[in-house]
């Protein structure tokens, strides 16, 4: 009978579950898809209460105790911007889990022995590799590829020891194997990622995503755990279909980004072509000049993020509308550090769906703008992307801004971005640079539009 109920209520939540990841794959349907994911995830730790794996609840109690005050703390206090190490973290977890239920489990006596040492090889690479990408982009360790005399020799005779020690285990049960592995698995997880650039960061760490999801699964086999399966490939497959997405979108190959590229290449930057000049202009100016255009479209990126700037870019496009204007947002796949990261802070400025406009269905609008209002953006505005096969951005579809009458880029200096590259926009007639922190400058802006 209690079995009968765990595996119903189990059911209940996979389902559950599938629907959630229905519903986060739009912002209209974002937040019920969460709501469902939480009552899918208590059900699960309620059903799993009720079934009868422990007499010892004080600390299963205390465990999650400790864990939700953690969670409750964290979440509440991590920036928008920090959520790619925050994911790490939260992923590495996930990693040792599987090191740890599959250590218990062949110390108990369990039988399964390939799936347990799947699970432990899989998660401890997941768990080590996730703690580097979590120090690279936190800043603790160096960002750079690390790179050392033999590396890659290195990490393929740990690849070979992985699989000897895998079939010697399988073979002889002698758990020593097994420890082995554990280190093994766990040294290589760092030694993936050091020589990876802290740029390529956010798609390692949907590629660790995935292969806790599949670590999972293998655990979820030994312990006879259909829910675990289910979850498990879930999140394995969507974490593999979003790093496929973002280097996709990036124009780079996974195998480039695995096997360490865009943090690593030395570019020796676009042909110089003499001196350069870059115009710059003042909030009143473009102020002027956005109130007496037809259309101006906001192309927002990484810089709009660490100002916080969506709510005041809110209030310039409510003024502008008021006086006619015509305003759209266009939305590059990878602007900002995460996918969907432009989407999510214009929806938390209530700018409505119907003024966001993806790449494809914008860049033609373009030509037929008055002004590129370009905040915090830069990479994804970058026509090298067209023009320099030796840029490491070299086949990334770009928002053509270039196309506009008038040009405003809101940044701080003439820095490069992500990628490193100089931006030969900047130099351009028809660009107007405004210097300063996005926030700031749109509060200028607007300042000027309401006089
Ligand atoms: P970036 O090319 O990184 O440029 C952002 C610009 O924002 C910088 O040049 C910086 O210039 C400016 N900035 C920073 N802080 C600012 C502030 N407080 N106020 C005003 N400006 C500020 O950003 P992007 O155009 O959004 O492109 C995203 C890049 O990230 C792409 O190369 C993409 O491939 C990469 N990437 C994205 C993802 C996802 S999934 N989104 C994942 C991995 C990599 P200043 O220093 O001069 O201010």
């Amino acid at each position: 009978m209690v079995n009968n109920i765990v595996s119903a209520s189990y059911l209940i939540a996979s389902i559950l579950f599938v629907f959630s990841i229905r519903g986060l794959s739009s912002p209209e349907t974002a937040r019920r898809g969460n709501i469902l994911g939480i009552i899918a995830m208590l059900i699960t730790i309620a059903a799993t209460l009720y079934s009868p794996v422990t007499d010892e609840y004080k600390w299963v109690v205390l465990a999650i105790l400790a864990g939700a005050v953690i969670g409750i703390i964290s979440g509440m206090k991590v920036k928008m911007t920090a959520l790619p190490q925050m994911v790490a973290l939260l992923n590495g977890v996930g990693g040792l889990t599987s090191v740890l239920v599959s250590l218990v489990e062949i110390r108990q006596g369990g039988t399964t022995y390939i799936t347990s040492s799947l699970g432990l090889i899989i998660g401890g690479i997941a768990f080590t590799g996730s703690f580097i990408a979590f120090g690279k982009l936190q800043g603790i360790i160096s960002g750079k590829a690390v790179t050392f005399f033999l590396q890659k020799t290195v990490n393929l005779s740990l690849l070979i020891a992985i699989t000897v020690l895998t079939v010697m285990f399988a073979m002889t049960q002698n758990i020593n194997y097994f420890y082995a592995l554990t280190a093994v698995s766990l040294i290589f997880g760092v030694l993936a990622v050091i020589p990876i650039g802290g740029a390529d960061m956010p798609v390692v760490i949907s590629f660790l995503n995935s292969y806790t999801g599949w670590a999972a699964v293998f655990v979820g086999f030994s312990l006879n755990s259909d829910l675990l399966i289910i979850v498990g490939s879930m999140v394995g497959a969507s974490g593999a279909i979003l790093s496929y997405i973002m280097s996709k979108a990036m124009n780079r190959s996974l195998t480039n980004v695995i096997l360490g590229g865009f943090g690593n290449i030395s570019y020796a930057g676009a042909k110089d072509e003499g001196e350069k000049y870059a115009r710059t202009g003042s909030p009143e100016d473009a102020a002027f000049i956005m109130k007496n255009a037809n259309k101006v479209i906001i192309v927002p990126g990484y810089g709009m993020a660490v100002a916080q700037a969506q709510h005041i870019i809110k209030e310039m496009t409510g003024i502008l509308q008021s006086e006619g204007v015509e305003v759209k947002f266009a939305i590059h796949p990878v602007a900002g550090r995460m996918p969907g990261h432009m989407n999510v802070l214009l929806a938390e400025a209530d700018i409505p769906y119907e003024q966001v406009f993806e790449l494809e269905d914008i860049n033609r609008e373009f030509a037929t703008a008055d002004v590129a209002y370009v905040i915090g953006a830069n990479d994804v505005t970058n026509p090298l992307a067209k023009t320099d096969p030796d840029s490491p951005i070299f086949g990334m579809p770009i928002l053509e801004v270039e196309k506009a009458k008038t040009i405003f880029f809101v940044k701080r200096s003439l820095a490069s971005g992500y990628s490193g590259v100089d931006n030969p926009l900047f130099y351009k007639s028809n660009t107007t640079m405004l210097y300063g922190d996005a926030k700031k400058v749109t509060e200028q802006v607007v300042g000027a539009l309401e006089n």
